[in-house]
């Protein structure tokens, strides 16, 4: 087995990668439009009711719809999966594991479409689709390789005359709830580490990017996963999620999104069902309010650009995004100029054609959202820049950076999800510390500084799942940057992590006498 590298990403200053990626998307433009089914135990089942997905840079444009799910079409996929679990978990840790080897070349081979349709449903610039498609690879190439770690169990002690065994074993259904900000590569990476455990999977994607969804589950029945294994039921949250997060039935939960929705599965999932004979695993992955730290000693170029960089790519509207950043004072002045320069040089347009540094935010009620809270920043601090918005062909924000915010302010504490910085100074870099634990989250955060001392105490004292030295806050990497959050940003469930498979299983000790 060729060890586990990460998924390189595409130079798309060549010209030959300009080209791969228009090729992509004119496969995509191919089949703009279609409809799609429903895949329960492998029949394709079709529904009145369809989820339409439009592209968010061109609101008229559909790229596709698919088929709605009921309760009762969740009922029959939940009946499937528990059905199929009999089998399923039975075959091999390295069959499982080589379904996923084996999705993961036909997505390497089919990259730039992939990429193509993220740039055409999730409006992903090209760079963004392609760290998204890598990262659905690594996603694949990991998970498969930790099973087949993981079934070799972990060694324990015997004494003499006792032979003890201590092995992780599958859990069941699998209910996978995933966010539209990385509808690839979260949507994939969730449903198949619930999979090479051994469980089955009802698969409900977000609603404004169920396409890329529907061609990832034909990837893997093309790559040999039998009918009922990964069952493709997107549908509204509030009726099949609720129903099948209630079911008794599911034995664990795996969900990706925002925190409102998090804590509301934490309380229903804890709840009995009638016949329910287990306590529901919850893998829980949540919102973020991620800060840039600036210490007084620091290169400052590299500040900027990091801040820059963390707050503006995908618009703003990764859970990792760093939309706070507090600055020792001493420095404060210099490095929000530059910020300033460096947003202001920013292009924002339509991704799915031209090379920008921006596109459109994801749909009509998140630019309103957006456009709200700017109007709110107004009141909170000085705009430095951005501050518009253009919704009249697709959902476009300007980079928009408020300074001198106060750290309590509503823009420095509430998740906004799209490209709004606030900024505010720490008197030193103690404060700044201070400031970036003052919110409920705990998702990401990075520190800008030469000074090893306050590298050490940050490492000590910013509680975060994932804090970064003198780089930004974005853009972990499957085995290399385990991903997770603490306080509201979730359960800390580290995905791309060495111990993420085993919170898809339950741990068996055995002890025979010999
Ligand atoms: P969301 O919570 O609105 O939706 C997430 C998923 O939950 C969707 O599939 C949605 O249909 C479903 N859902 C909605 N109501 C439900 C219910 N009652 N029961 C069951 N499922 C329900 O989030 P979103 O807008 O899709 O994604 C953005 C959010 O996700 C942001 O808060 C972001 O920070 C977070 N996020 C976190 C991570 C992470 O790893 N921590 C990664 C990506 C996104
Ligand atoms: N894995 C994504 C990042 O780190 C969310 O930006």
């Amino acid at each position: 087995m060729i060890p586990y590298k990460h998924e390189a990403f595409t130079d798309f200053s060549l010209e030959e990668n300009k080209r791969k990626i228009k090729e992509g998307i004119q496969t995509v433009e191919g089949y703009m439009g279609e409809e799609y089914p429903l895949i329960v135990g492998g029949e394709r089942i079709t529904t009145e009711d369809k989820i339409v997905s439009y592209n968010p840079a061109n609101k008229t444009e559909v790229v596709g719809s698919v088929s709605k799910a009921t309760r009762d079409i969740a009922e029959k996929a939940m009946n499937i999966a528990d059905e199929t679990f009999k089998t399923w978990s039975k075959i091999k840790p390295e069959t499982r594991a080589d379904v996923l080897f084996k999705a993961a070349a036909i997505m390497r081979r089919r990259k730039f479409e992939f990429s193509g349709l993220l740039a055409k449903e999730a409006g992903k610039t090209w760079v963004e689709a392609d760290v998204e498609a890598a990262e659905a690879i690594d996603f694949l190439e990991y998970y498969g390789r930790q099973m087949l770690k993981l079934k070799e169990g972990y060694p324990v002690e015997s004494r003499p005359g006792e032979y003890n065994q201590f092995n992780y074993i599958p859990l069941g259904v699998a209910v996978v709830i995933s966010p539209w900000n990385f509808p690839f590569a979260i949507m994939a990476g969730t449903a198949v580490a619930a999979m090479v455990a051994g469980n089955t999977v009802l698969l409900k994607p977000a609603s404004t990017t169920p396409i890329v969804s529907y061609k990832f589950v034909e990837v893997l029945e093309q790559a040999g996963m039998p009918a009922g294994v990964v069952n493709f039921i997107p549908g509204s949250g509030a009726e099949i999620g609720d129903y099948l997060v209630e079911h008794p039935r599911t034995r664990l939960i795996s969900f990706t999104g925002s925190r409102d929705v998090g804590l509301g599965i934490v309380e229903k999932s804890a709840k009995l069902s009638p016949g329910q004979i287990w306590i529901k695993r919850t893998i829980l992955e949540m919102g973020g309010k991620d800060t840039i730290v600036v210490d007084k000693e620091a290169d400052l170029e590299l500040a900027a650009t990091s801040i820059v960089k963390s707050a503006f790519g995908f618009s703003g509207q990764k859970c990792s995004a760093c939309s706070r950043a507090v600055i020792v004072e001493d420095v404060y002045d210099q490095v929000v100029a530059r910020v300033k320069e460096l947003t202001d040089e920013l292009t924002v347009g339509v991704p799915d054609h031209d090379e920008h540094f921006m596109g459109p935010v994801i749909d009509g009620s998140a630019y309103k959202k957006i456009m709200e809270y700017i109007e709110i920043g107004k009141g909170e601090g000085e705009l430095l820049t951005g501050g518009t918005g253009d919704d009249s062909q697709g959902f476009f924000i300007q980079p928009t950076v408020f300074k001198d915010v106060d750290p309590q302010a509503r823009i420095m504490q509430e998740e906004i999800f799209g490209p709004v910085l606030a900024i505010t100074s720490a008197k030193d870099f103690d404060h700044a510390l201070e400031i970036a634990n003052n919110t409920e989250y705990g998702l990401t955060g990075a520190v800008i500084s030469t000074n090893r001392m306050n590298i050490e105490k940050a490492r000590e004292e910013f509680h975060v799942g994932n804090l970064y030295f003198n780089r930004g806050c974005t853009g972990a990497i499957v085995g290399y940057q385990p991903f997770g959050g603490f306080n509201m940003s979730g359960t800390d469930s580290k995905a791309g992590g060495p111990d993420y498979i085993q919170l898809h299983m339950q741990a068996k000790t055995t002890s025979e006498m010999l």
